[in-house]
C-alpha cells in the first residue's frame, strides 16, 4: 500500500492538508494535484471544517514545485492540460468559502509558491525560500504564478522572481509582500495554531463574506466592488452571528459565534 500523496487530520475545525512526498520535496505530480483536489473540495463541503492549514512535510519544503520528471517528456495538448489541472486547483483553494493559511515550512518555489499565492495567508518560517524558478527550465509559471504574483506583489517584484528565477528569503519575501508574516521556524506550528484557531473562532459567514468581497474586488471596478461589499455587509444583518458579536461586545463578553 502506497503512501497517500495528501494527509488530512481534524482538530478543533481547523482541517490540516499536508503534501506527503518528502522524498520529492513534495513536488507536485498530476495524482498529487488530483488529492488535492479531492482534499479541498471536501474541506469546501464539510461544515465542521471552518479553517484549512495546507503545508508540506519533512523538514525541507513546502512544496518545491510541479514535478519536474513527470513534465519532461510532455508534449505541448499534455502541457496545457497540466497547467489547467494546476489552475483548476489554485482557483478552487482561492475561492475556497473558509481561509487557508499556507504553513510554509521550507521551500516554495515554482507550483509551490503557486499553491502558497493560492491561499488566503502564507505564514513562513523564516529559512523558507520562495520563487518561480521555471525560467531556469525553458518554461514559464503554469499554475498561475506569473497572474498571482503580479496582483499580490506588483510588476517589478514579478518580473525580477520570474525573469531571474533565483529564489528569496521569506525575509525579503515579506518586504515584497509575498507572505504574510515570518517566524522562526522553531515556532512555525505555535504561530500558525494560533492563527488558525482565532480563525476557527470567528464568525463563518462574515470570513466567507470577507474573502468573497475580496476575490471580487480583485477583478472587477471599484463601483462594482463597492456594491459587492454593501450587498455582503448587508446580508450579515441577516445573520444570529452579527447579533451575537454586537451584543457580545455590548455586554463585554466573549462572542460565540455558530455559522448562523
Ligand atoms: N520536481 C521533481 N522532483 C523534485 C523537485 C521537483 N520540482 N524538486 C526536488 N525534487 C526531487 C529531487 O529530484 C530529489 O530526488 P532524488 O533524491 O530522487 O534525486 C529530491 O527531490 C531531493 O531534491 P534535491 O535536489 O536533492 O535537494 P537539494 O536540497 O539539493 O535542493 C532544491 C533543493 C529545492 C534547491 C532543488 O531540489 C531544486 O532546485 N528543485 C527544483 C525547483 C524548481 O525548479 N521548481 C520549479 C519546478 S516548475
Amino acid at each position: 500500500m502506497p503512501d497517500s500523496l495528501v494527509l488530512v487530520t481534524d482538530a478543533e475545525g481547523v482541517r490540516r492538508i499536508t503534501v506527503n512526498r518528502p522524498d520529492k520535496l513534495n513536488a507536485l505530480n498530476a495524482a498529487t494535484l488530483d488529492a488535492l483536489q479531492a482534499a479541498f473540495d471536501a474541506a469546501a463541503a464539510d461544515a465542521a471544517v471552518r479553517v484549512v492549514v495546507l503545508t508540506g512535510a519533512g523538514p525541507k519544503a513546502f512544496v518545491a514545485g510541479a514535478d519536474i520528471a513527470e513534465m519532461a517528456d510532455l508534449r505541448a495538448t499534455e502541457g496545457r492540460d497540466f497547467s489547467l489541472r494546476g489552475q483548476k486547483l489554485m482557483r478552487s483553494i482561492e475561492k475556497l468559502p473558509k481561509p487557508v493559511i499556507a504553513m510554509v515550512n521550507g521551500f516554495a518555489l515554482g507550483g509551490g509558491l503557486e499553491l502558497a499565492m493560492a491561499c488566503h495567508l502564507r505564514i513562513a518560517a523564516d529559512t523558507a525560500k520562495v520563487g518561480q524558478p521555471e525560467i531556469n527550465l525553458g518554461l514559464i509559471p503554469g499554475f498561475g504564478g506569473s497572474q498571482r504574483l503580479l496582483r499580490l506583489a506588483g510588476r517589478s517584484a514579478t518580473l525580477e522572481l520570474c525573469l531571474l528565477g533565483a529564489p528569496v528569503t521569506a525575509e525579503r519575501a515579506l518586504k515584497l509582500g509575498i507572505v504574510t508574516r515570518v517566524v522562526p521556524v522553531a515556532e512555525l506550528e505555535v504561530e500558525t495554531a494560533k492563527i488558525a484557531a482565532q480563525l476557527a473562532a470567528s464568525a463563518p459567514l462574515a470570513l466567507r463574506a470577507t474573502l468573497d468581497a475580496v476575490n471580487v474586488g480583485g477583478e472587477c471596478s471599484i463601483e462594482e466592488g463597492l456594491q459587492y461589499e454593501t450587498a455582503q455587509f448587508g446580508l450579515m444583518f441577516a445573520t444570529d452571528d452579527m447579533r451575537e458579536g454586537t451584543r457580545a461586545f455590548i455586554e463585554r463578553r466573549k462572542p460565540a459565534f455558530t455559522g448562523r
